[in-house]
């Protein structure tokens, strides 16, 4: 699935990667300062990756279920799996804000925020397998 020939899926999960990020960071810098503006922030960046993780998976979904070849491949379903996980992960981590908003994301939210971190690195890694071992999504043609 591209756009102009650049791989929808590939833009899309910078974001939901950068935004887990930011809320392990957030939770640490509230353990850190006990500064209520890391919660809001955290809040904000939490429901932002989930969202865009989402987005990321579906545009990865349409790809797994359309590309020629790819289902046969051990490392695309270990990739598939562990981005269900994150996603299952990081939508928990949202919703249970979201219950609370006002709330301290210690222990519960910032061990979920942890956890993303840990998908995030399995699912990213199998990722860039799938296109750095595999060449899954690159245009091979034309090249010197
Ligand atoms: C949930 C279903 C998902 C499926 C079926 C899926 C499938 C794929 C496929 C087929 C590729 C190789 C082709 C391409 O780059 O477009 C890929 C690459 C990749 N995926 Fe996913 N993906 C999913 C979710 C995610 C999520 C949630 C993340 C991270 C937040 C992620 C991170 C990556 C990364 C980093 C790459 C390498 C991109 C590159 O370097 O070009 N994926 N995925």
């Amino acid at each position: 699935m591209a756009l102009a020939g650049h791989p929808i899926h590939a833009m899309l999960v910078s974001f939901p990667i950068a935004l887990v990020m930011a809320t392990a960071g957030s939770d640490f810098f509230f353990w850190w300062t006990a500064d209520p503006f890391w919660i809001r922030a955290a809040l904000w960046s939490s429901g932002f990756a989930f969202w865009l993780g989402i987005a990321a998976g579906i545009a990865g979904t349409v790809e797994i279920l359309l590309a020629p070849g790819i289902r046969r491949r051990p490392a695309s379903w270990t990739h598939f799996v562990a981005a269900m996980m994150l996603l299952a992960i990081a939508g928990a981590n949202w919703g249970f804000r979201l219950a609370e908003p006002l709330a301290s994301p210690l222990p519960w939210g910032a061990a979920l925020s942890g956890l993303c971190v840990v998908f995030v690195a399995i699912a990213g890694w199998h990722g860039g397998k799938l296109v750095f071992e595999h060449q899954i999504g690159l245009i091979l043609e034309g090249r010197d």
